[in-house]
């Protein structure tokens, strides 16, 4: 049997173990997906103790992301975020991947949005980041705007083609824009939006990575001015299909992880 999991702290509400499942009964995989939740401060420690058991993958959260880089050989985009949320037990030094960054560009694609041009990242914390590198390694030019312009400005100096902006540049940054994501967590369990709506318009395709409730008020508001929306199960779903496919080697059932998600959200 293979044995896959997730650390974190905490990690009682994970949405992981129910999708994970839902793809090895599909193709028929002899597998298991197991929560774990090591103390603070012993990420590291927990990747060493996986390998040691024989652990074949495991999904990283908060507040592991950037611990466990120590004790994990980084895929280049993920050495370059500076967090890792999938590794990779085949044997020698564990690989670390970024799928946060990769779950968002497949997410947008599946919605057969066009990544090209310009994207506009709100949010310079970890999703900001993820998001920001993984839009501009598809060759995206990124302008990230956050409440902390500071913080928008320091990240801008690490992608490629970005810029940094505060959140009253968003009308101007979105008129011409053509993805818009949302990394804040405004708009989680409550009817807020980082973006005002009138700056929305029908070319854009808009992605919310906040996924409670599953149609925030930014979703509403992109929806009524005409432009294509992707909610955040499909970010989520995303990075938990390329941990998948990393891992199995096999093409996920994108459908049934999907629904399965999707019943327990
Ligand atoms: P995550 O890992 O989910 O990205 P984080 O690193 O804590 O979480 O980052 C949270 C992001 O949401 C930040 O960009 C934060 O802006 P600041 O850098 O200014 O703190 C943004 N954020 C949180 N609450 C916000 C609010 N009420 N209005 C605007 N932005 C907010």
């Amino acid at each position: 049997m293979d044995v896959y999991g997730l650390i974190g702290n905490p990690v009682g509400h994970s949405l992981s173990p129910p999708m994970h499942e839902a793809g090895y009964e599909a193709l028929g995989l002899d597998a298991r997906y197991v929560t774990f939740e090591p103390p603070a401060d012993s990420g590291a420690e927990a990747i060493e103790a996986a390998a040691t058991l024989g652990v074949d993958g495991l999904n990283v959260t908060i507040p592991f992301k950037q611990d466990v880089l120590d004790a994990v050989d980084p895929a280049p985009l993920a050495e370059r975020i500076g967090a890792v949320n999938t590794v990779d037990f085949d044997g020698g030094t564990p690989t670390g991947y970024n799928t946060d960054a990769v779950g968002a560009v497949r997410a947008l694609e599946h919605h057969d949005v066009s990544l090209s041009g310009t994207a506009v990242v709100v949010g310079a914390g970890g999703a900001g980041r993820a998001v920001a590198f993984g839009l501009a390694d598809e060759g995206l030019s990124v302008r990230i705007a956050n409440r902390t312009e500071s913080k928008a400005d320091a990240l801008a100096d690490e992608v490629p083609d970005a810029s940094g902006h505060g959140l009253d540049s968003l009308p101007n940054l979105l008129a011409d824009a053509d993805v818009l994501v949302n990394c804040t967590s405004v708009g989680m369990e409550e009817d807020t939006t980082p973006v005002p709506a009138d700056a929305l318009h029908g070319d854009l395709a808009v992605l919310d990575a906040v996924y409670t409730p599953i149609e925030t008020r930014l979703l509403q508001d992109a929806a009524a001015a005409g432009a294509t929306t992707v909610d955040g199960a499909w970010m989520l779903l995303y990075q938990g299909v390329e941990a998948f496919e990393r891992w199995t080697g096999e093409d996920a059932p994108v459908d049934r992880m999907n629904d399965q998600l999707r019943d327990h959200l």
